[in-house]
């Protein structure tokens, strides 16, 4: 097997390097087998198809954050329900809160429509705030939450994100549950101690996991064009789901999408897909156009292996 040699340069950048196998990392290597193994072993018969260490459908969101007009967006929508898009995906927009009504009345049943951001409880006197209610009331099924954005420009912390994610949840939204570590924390070596931080106040605050995707996001790959190598990314979701494993279940840690986020597009989408713990992606500046996020979408077929 080739593992060992594949496996310890995947963690060049975080706090582990390999330039021998020490105890950690022959318990890195001995976590490493036992994963390959749940992978050829304990899938449903059609894992057997597609190189995911989840059992989650392949999950695609485009992020519109806070960009387009009426004019721009009717295009978009035009383009998206002509778009081809392969059937094993779960494709999600989630435009600006005010052109949520005009997406979700125009825009295919093909394509769920989530919003960027939901208020913490029931709505009421929370001037300029949008309630999980309301965007329920409008026939979206999710709501992006904790994404750097809020985070770091708005200043939402992470108990804050946990309640506003358990809300959401209790309504019955799905919540797309953002993580990721700023550079200089990478840099620091604290990328796992960051996203391990961010889980656990979701998932202290959450009852169930069964509608939440969790996006990680390395704050330095978002609108930056920097995206992260498919083995940064891997490396990170195989450690988040890990973190699942031992900290809420095993099943919820297979059945929990982890998706990559931070300048993915056309170009690069297929080479991440192709990485088993990579169950798909949540898109900002290249989900603006339809046939790059149709691509984006389609890069399940990358996923799949010879039968
Ligand atoms: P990006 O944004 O694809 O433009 O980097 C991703 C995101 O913020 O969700």
């Amino acid at each position: 097997m080739a593992m060992v040699s594949t496996y310890c340069p995947q963690f060049s950048g975080l706090r582990r390097s390999c330039p021998k196998l020490d105890n950690s990392q022959s318990q890195c290597f001995v976590q490493h087998i036992s994963s390959q193994f749940r992978l050829s072993s304990s899938r449903k018969p059609c894992r057997a198809v597609v190189a995911m260490a989840g059992s989650g459908k392949f999950f695609v969101g485009g992020n519109w954050k806070c960009n387009g007009t009426k004019d721009s967006i009717t295009k978009l929508v035009s383009d998206l329900n002509s778009a081809k898009l392969e059937s094993d995906v779960d494709v999600v927009v989630a435009p600006p809160f005010v052109y949520l009504d005009l997406v979700k009345a125009s825009l295919t049943d093909r394509i769920e429509v989530s919003a960027q951001n939901s208020w913490v409880g029931k709505g009421g006197a929370f001037t300029g705030e949008i309630s999980v209610e309301q965007i329920k009331d409008l026939g979206c099924k999710w709501v992006i939450l904790g994404h750097s954005e809020r985070r770091h420009i708005i200043g939402e912390d992470d108990q804050f994100i946990g309640k506003k994610a358990a809300y959401a949840l209790s309504e019955g939204l799905g919540v797309i549950a953002c993580i990721g570590e700023l550079l200089e924390e990478r840099e620091a070596g604290k990328t796992f101690d960051v996203c391990f931080q961010q889980l656990k106040a979701f998932a202290d605050a959450v009852p169930s996991w069964d509608n939440i995707v969790i996006a990680y996001e390395p704050v330095w790959a978002i609108g930056t064009g920097k995206v992260a190598t498919p083995e940064q990314a891997q490396e990170v979701h195989v450690a988040v789901r890990d973190w699942l494993k031992k900290n809420v279940s095993e099943e919820v840690a297979s059945k929990t999408r982890i998706i990559y986020g931070g300048s993915v597009n056309g170009g690069n989408c297929a080479e991440l897909a192709k990485k088993e713990d990579i169950d798909g992606f949540l898109v900002g500046g290249a989900s603006l156009k339809g046939p790059e996020f149709a691509t984006i979408v389609n890069s399940v077929t990358a996923k799949k292996v010879a039968a």
